[in-house]
């Protein structure tokens, strides 16, 4: 009844309103939210005018002095939040020399600093939603687990949401570095990672509000993201929350294995740095169409046009592999790599 509720609400939206900013709101009702972390207020970027935003959405209390390296406490909050910046991402180090994200990937890198103070979320979703219930994406950012978060141009799923209006996608920081994984005798172990569950569980909790299926949920990272998610999988086989999971570019054994790295990510270097060629862009649209697929019912064999992605089959399937034959892409569903070959 209450996801109900919020779909009609998006069904009647019809009158503009423009802000001061030049930022189009629809309605009121359709930007305000209201979840565990108090009543939101999103904005749409008039760079994609169809995707309703909440940034910097806290899920937790600022993990600072007595909650310094403690598991993450969930944020409850009835007051109204405005949810139109990203937080920080969380304390780092920023390295000045040069890198090869530094000189030529500098989507991967974060914007806007970092701070302590670092431990919330991000709402992507449809304005107008091609369904009631719409599957949703959890997504975890790499970085190495010393670095990395959510504000950063290649985690920016809003282009993605604009083109399908058929999925939501929320984006997380989580404790890195010393602050997550202290790796102390006396410290709790790991609460970078009992932060990225507290994710799982906020979203389980709200995102029928914004109209996602909460029973529709697959959890997706990317590199230590990617570790991390394979690491949620064994750490809570019995309540797991999410249906699907997605581990791109990494495993929980990251460095025992080689990994190849999987078109990246939303679709966003078009904007950032000029064209892409076009062999790129189908790849890059094959995989999203794949993971929406996936998400869509991750019992099924993904698949998207012609395409089909076979199951995983543990002790069978080592690896998949991709490759290109003239302008077109394909995936090779039965291979294996050994670590030279990736190098
Ligand atoms: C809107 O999106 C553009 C990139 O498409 C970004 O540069 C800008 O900061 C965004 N505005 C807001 C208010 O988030
Ligand atoms: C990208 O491609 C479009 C269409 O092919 C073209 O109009 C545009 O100038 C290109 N932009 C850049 C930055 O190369
Ligand atoms: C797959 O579909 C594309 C068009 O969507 C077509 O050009 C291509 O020939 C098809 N490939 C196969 C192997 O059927």
């Amino acid at each position: 009844m209450k996801y109900l509720t919020s779909f009609v609400a998006v069904a009647l939206a019809a009158c503009a309103v423009t802000d001061a900013r030049g930022l189009n709101y629809p309605s009121e009702a359709l930007l305000d939210i209201k979840t565990t972390s108090g009543h939101l207020s999103g904005f749409i970027n008039k760079t994609a005018r169809n995707v309703r935003q909440f940034l910097g959405v806290a899920y937790a209390e600022p993990p600072l002095e007595s909650l310094r390296f403690q598991p993450p406490k969930r944020k409850h909050s009835s007051e109204h939040v405005s949810a139109e910046n990203y937080a920080p991402s969380c304390k780092q180090i920023i390295s000045k020399s040069p890198t090869v994200y530094t000189e030529h990937m500098t989507q991967f890198l974060t914007n806007g600093g970092d701070s302590e103070d670092c431990l919330y979320l991000n709402v992507y979703a449809p304005l107008k939603p091609t369904a009631k219930k719409l599957p949703v994406f959890i997504y975890i950012p790499g970085g190495g687990f010393t670095g990395g978060g959510a504000d950063s141009l290649y985690k920016i799923p809003d282009k993605w949401i604009q083109k399908t209006q058929s999925h939501i996608v929320v984006t997380m920081n989580y404790r890195v570095n010393l602050f997550g994984f202290p790796n102390a005798e006396a410290a709790q172990q790991n609460v970078g990672l009992l932060d990225q569950r507290m994710v799982v569980e906020w979203t389980r909790d709200n995102i029928a509000a914004f109209g996602g299926d909460p029973h529709k949920m697959t959890l997706w990272g990317q590199s230590a993201g990617a570790g991390s998610v394979g690491m949620y999988g064994y750490a809570y086989p019995k309540d797991l929350i999410v249906k699907g999971l997605i581990s791109d570019s990494g495993a929980p054994a990251m460095l025992a294995r080689a990994y190849a790295e999987l078109p990246l990510l939303f679709g966003t270097h078009y904007e950032y740095r000029g064209n892409s060629t076009e062999y790129e862009w189908e790849v890059a649209e094959g995989m999203q169409s794949l993971w929406l697929s996936f998400a869509n019912n991750p019992k099924k064999n993904p698949q998207a046009g012609n395409v089909t992605w076979p199951l995983y089959k543990p002790n069978e399937n080592n690896m998949a592999v991709f490759a290109e034959a003239g302008t077109k892409w394909f995936q090779l569903g039965k291979g294996s790599l050994t670590e030279t070959q990736c190098n």
